[in-house]
């Protein structure tokens, strides 16, 4: 009896809570959520949009500067045409569903990734989806679509070697801020936690540059089954992790 009481005990509802200013979210498992429930992969990522719901929302309650979500990477492509195709319609589909909504709550909606290989209809629906909400000043809602970090750091090499061929850049100044302000997240904090959901621990390719202090929290259930409860269960763990940044830490041992 006793321990079914403290079961119920919402997470995240006692004192000293530490929310991160930039939350990075994984969102792995739609296929296998789906699988495990005898139906199609297609109908695990249409409930992990009803999950990114969610977790908007529980970043807005907890004032959650920004989060990065994970929804397409650039080695995704490999996955059979079907899916791929059905993921980009999702994606379509959340912006056409959610928008007014985001603008709403005064969110602002970033899309970083490679804009190489999408639809020019694709890229014009989510240039207008950031151009709608750049006056927001909310939470910042930075979907990685077509993303992947080893791309992002080439693309930032790339930009970076124009300019100095153009005369514009010494190499010699070229230091680790201006790298960071080169990528496609350029005016984003790095992410403080990193959360990946269905086991797997691994970045996949995800913020590989901007994570060199993020904190990281695996958690077992598959992203459609991520909710608001799973969500505070996981700040409580970031609250009680110690991050040094190769000092000494808060305790000074
Ligand atoms: C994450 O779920 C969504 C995308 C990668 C687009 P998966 O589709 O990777 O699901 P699993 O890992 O196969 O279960
Ligand atoms: C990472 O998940 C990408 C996204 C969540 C969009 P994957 O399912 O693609 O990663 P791997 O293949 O298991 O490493
Ligand atoms: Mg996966």
């Amino acid at each position: 009896m006793a321990s079914e009481t403290a079961a119920k005990v919402i997470p995240g509802s006692g004192p000293g809570l530490r929310i991160p200013v930039h939350l990075g979210v994984i969102m792995d498992g739609n296929g296998r959520w789906a699988k495990a429930r005898g139906k199609m992969r297609t109908e695990g990522h249409v409930q992990g949009v009803n999950a990114l719901r969610t977790l908007v929302q529980s970043c807005i309650t907890h004032g959650v500067g920004y989060v990065t979500v994970f929804s397409f990477s650039s080695e995704n492509w490999t996955r059979p045409p079907e899916e791929v195709s059905f993921i980009f319609n999702l994606l379509r589909r959340f912006v056409a569903s959610d928008l007014q909504r985001l603008i709403r709550n005064n969110v602002k909606v970033r899309i970083i990734g490679s804009r190489q290989g999408l639809e020019p209809s694709l890229i014009r629906l989510i240039d207008d989806a950031e151009a709608k909400t750049a006056g927001n000043t909310g939470l910042v809602l930075c979907v990685a679509f077509n993303y992947g970090g080893r791309a992002e750091i080439a693309d930032a090499m790339r930009t970076l070697a124009h300019e100095v061929a153009a005369g514009r850049l010494d190499p010699m100044s070229i230091c680790e801020a201006t790298i960071t302000r080169s990528l496609y997240s350029a005016d984003i904090p790095d992410p403080d936690l990193i959360i990946r959901t269905s086991g797997e621990q691994r970045l996949s390719n995800f913020l590989l540059w901007q994570s060199a202090y993020s904190e990281f929290v695996f958690v077992p259930e598959n992203w459609p089954d991520f909710d608001e409860e799973s969500f505070l269960r996981v700040l409580e763990t970031y609250s009680l992790r110690d991050r040094r940044f190769g000092g000494l830490g808060s305790s000074g041992t």
